[in-house]
């Protein structure tokens, strides 16, 4: 059965079970999310009437004063009945949310602990560079998150860089251990709000990326390349050591054909005279002097986005200019 939202003057139907994010999203109506997770936030909103079940919202995202004042996490709440909600952003169209079936085209090891997976699709996914999709974990119902390295038109055949998480259900057991070529997949996407945007089109950019952070920074740099291939863009990798770097070759390529885009990998544990020493932010304030006009990308270790940040800031760079996906555990 079910109950109906009203968002923005537009009404969705929000089947039993399912979260408001999800309705709104497949229905093709956005609104803000990123982690999908109830951690960051980004999705809260105000329920007008009519009431909700705030599910599994943690109490340092969504307090008790803020459910006393109506406010609730879209990712997390499922209606109780019909309901209308204030979005803090104006509703407008996305891709819709969509479940997804693949089948695994290639598994290749690419660095320590690190597998490139890439999924073919019966049909093409329309989506932004930068967003990530859901795969269902056989078994057990889990969803895990991985954010695509593709760009919007590569929209059949689905990048994703997977790092393995010792004992996870989703990377060790599964796609470092059962998962082969061949094998259905199933998956919802496209999620978060981790793109380019119309305001995106001017001024250099420096994207930081956390070990597979790397992989929706490849998808939003080519992106912006292909859109702009005079482009000034810094792409840094930060990784313990040389055995966790990769796409080397990719990224010389891509620096060969846009003079203005430069990749620099950084290893923090493992020096290699090859390569810079630190933490990728730290480089970022060694290299650039004024980050004025820029705008700055992070994905990787909630450490690393929220240093990030504040190198940005203090090379002053804007702060609605700043955008962040973190990697936060899974929570299911
Ligand atoms: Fe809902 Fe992050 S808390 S998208």
């Amino acid at each position: 059965m079910g109950y109906a939202v009203t968002v923005g003057g537009r009404r969705v139907d929000c089947a039993d079970g399912q979260s408001l994010l999800e309705a709104c999203l497949r229905a093709g109506v956005w609104m803000p999310n990123s982690c999908n997770q109830g951690t960051c936030g980004s999705c809260k909103l105000q329920v007008r009437t009519g009431s909700v079940d705030h599910g599994q919202s943690p109490l340092d995202t969504l307090t008790e004063e803020e459910r006393s004042a109506g406010l609730a996490l879209a990712c997390q709440a499922r209606p109780l009945a019909d309901v209308e909600i204030g979005a803090s952003a104006p509703a407008r169209a996305t891709h819709p949310l969509r479940d997804l079936t693949a089948t695994v085209l290639q598994i290749a090891d690419i660095a320590r602990d690190t597998r490139r997976v890439l999924l073919g699709l019966a049909e093409p996914l329309a989506f932004e560079a930068g967003q990530y999709v859901e795969l269902v974990v056989p078994g057990s119902g889990a969803r895990r998150q991985y954010s695509l390295a593709n760009t919007a038109d590569e929209d059949k055949v689905l990048e994703l860089h997977v790092r393995r998480v010792p004992g996870g259900v989703a990377t060790d057991r599964w796609i470092f251990g059962s998962l082969s070529v061949g094998e259905h997949v199933r998956a919802v996407g496209p999620l978060g709000d981790f793109h380019l945007r119309a305001e995106d089109e001017d001024g250099p950019m420096v994207l930081i990326g956390g070990g597979t952070g790397l992989a929706p920074l490849t998808g939003i740099a080519r992106t912006a390349l292909a859109r702009r291939p005079d482009r000034e863009v810094l792409l840094y990798h930060g990784v313990r050591g040389a055995a966790d770097l990769y796409d080397l070759d990719r990224f010389a390529e891509l620096a060969g054909a846009h003079p203005g885009f430069r990749f620099v990998p950084v290893l923090s544990h493992e020096p290699d005279p090859a390569h810079r020493t630190g933490f990728p932010t730290e480089a970022f304030l060694e290299d650039v002097v004024s980050g004025r006009g820029w705008s700055g990308w992070l994905c990787g270790p909630p450490a690393m986005v929220e240093a990030g940040v504040k190198a940005f800031k203090r090379r002053r760079m804007a702060p609605r200019q700043i955008r962040r996906e973190k990697f936060t555990p899974a929570q299911r």
